[in-house]
Order: C-alpha cells, then sequence, then structure tokens
C-alpha cells in the first residue's frame, strides 16, 4: 500500500487537515511538530506544544457504513501499543474506549471522526496524540492525570522512529479490521484492560453518574456496565468513564 505521508511544522490540527482534503483513500496521513487548534474527545482542546510530542492523523475510507465501525478506535489503541512497544519495553494499559494508559495516568488519546454514509460508504479520520515529553504548561492545564513516555520508559524515545512504527502498524490493524472486525482484536485488548473487574462512575450524556463495574467489552467493542439496574452496555463517545 503506497503511503502519502503530509508533513506540518505547525498546522490547526492534523484531523482537519485531512478532513478538509477530498482526494483520499486508504493511507493518506499527516504529522505536525505543533497544532495551534488541536481537538481531544468530548470537544476539549489538546494541548498541542512545538516539537514535544506526537501528533499523527491518519484517513481510511471503509466500504462497510460506520455502524460496522464500533471498536475501530479500541483496536487502534492497540496499534498505539505496539508501535511504543517496538521502541521500548513498558507497560501500558487501555482505558475503554481509547486512552492509553501508564501507572493509572494518561499518555496518548485518540480521536476518531467519521464522515459519509452511515449505512454505506464512509472516511474515517483516525487523530494520534502521544506525550513523549509534556512540559510544565501542558502538566498545569491538564484536567487529568497524564504522564510522557519519556518518563515511562526512562530513556530517549525517537518521535521518527516512533511514528514511522505508528504508521506501519495503523496500516496492519486497518486492513486486519477491515477484513475480520473487532473479534479478531477483542481478546488481546481484554488483556490490556485498564479497568477490568473495577468499580467505575460513567458520566452519560444526560450529565448523569452512574457507578458500576466493568466487564470487559462485548465483540462490537461497547462496554460491559454491571450495574444495580443489571448490565448496561455502552458504546463509544456515549459516556466518559472515571475510576469510582
Ligand atoms: C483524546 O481526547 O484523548 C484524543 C486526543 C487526540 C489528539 C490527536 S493529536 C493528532 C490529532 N489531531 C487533533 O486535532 N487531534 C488528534
Amino acid at each position: 500500500l503506497p503511503i502519502d505521508l503530509d508533513v506540518y511544522a505547525s498546522t490547526d490540527s492534523t484531523n482537519q487537515r485531512l478532513l478538509s482534503r477530498t482526494e483520499l483513500g486508504r493511507g493518506n496521513f499527516c504529522l505536525a511538530e505543533h497544532q495551534t487548534a488541536g481537538r481531544g474527545r468530548r470537544g476539549r482542546v489538546w494541548q498541542s506544544p512545538f516539537g514535544a510530542n506526537l501528533y499523527l492523523s491518519a484517513a481510511w475510507d471503509f466500504r462497510e457504513g460506520a455502524a460496522a465501525l464500533e471498536g475501530l478506535s479500541l483496536a487502534v489503541g492497540l496499534a498505539v501499543v505496539h508501535a511504543i512497544g517496538r521502541q521500548a519495553s513498558t507497560r501500558l494499559q487501555l482505558k475503554w474506549p481509547n486512552d492509553l494508559l501508564w501507572e493509572g495516568r494518561k499518555i496518548a488519546g485518540v480521536l476518531l471522526e467519521i464522515s459519509g454514509d452511515p449505512a454505506g460508504e464512509c472516511r474515517v479520520i483516525i487523530g494520534i496524540g502521544i506525550n513523549l515529553r509534556l512540559t510544565a504548561r501542558q502538566r498545569s492545564v491538564v484536567d487529568q492525570p497524564c504522564a510522557d513516555l519519556t518518563e515511562a520508559v526512562g530513556t530517549f524515545v525517537s518521535k521518527n522512529r516512533l511514528a514511522s512504527a505508528l504508521i506501519e502498524e495503523l496500516v496492519q490493524t486497518l486492513v486486519r479490521f477491515e477484513r475480520d472486525g473487532f473479534p479478531a482484536f477483542a481478546d488481546e485488548w481484554a488483556a490490556y484492560d485498564a479497568f477490568r473487574g473495577k468499580e467505575v462512575r460513567v458520566q452519560t450524556a444526560a450529565n448523569q453518574w452512574l457507578v458500576g463495574t466493568c466487564r470487559g467489552v462485548d465483540h462490537h467493542g461497547a462496554l460491559q456496565l454491571s450495574t444495580a439496574e443489571g448490565m448496561i452496555s455502552y458504546r463509544g463517545g456515549e459516556v466518559s468513564l472515571r475510576g469510582a
């Protein structure tokens, strides 16, 4: 598969760069040293200072509808784990739907933006932010416990090598996901699940908090939460998870 990579010193958001292009297909990537309007999930800002961290996006057209893409963000989380594992050895965990944690603190995040027909062809923009070296300012404004790869690994990690490993892992993951769907990733995802068996609170779209115990994910990648009202299943984007 030919890889098309755009590299920017500075841009608004690598996701936005790919979203505003029309002539894309599979294998288009965008990398920036700095983002002026980096975005996170649920409308949040993704702090993106110059040079410190990795900001990468990929575009991929799927023939099947977005409905079949449940679980894709979980599979992408595994691709990030693999890419980091190729550079250095450290113990990482995944927080549903797609945060990467080290010692319970966030080290990377994934933002999927899907456009097109929910039942037919659609394009997915996959944005990945990995903290390589957090600045003091970043640490002070991020609203949750965070960590960077330098502290997780204890040595220098090359951003360029990490970016190329990530591109390779993403291509493999996307091809496999297209063919086999989330079931092909479910067992491995469970092995990295940071919250399995743990009591958590989830914040629903209606801004209510619900307490339950995490029971892993189903074969679509939906979170299974056992609560006083029975087992509830959540799809990515519906709720936000917190340790109780
Ligand atoms: C999250 O909230 O955890 C997701 C963060 C995703 C950040 C990345 S950085 C590259 C890409 N471009 C963006 O504007 N956001 C994503």
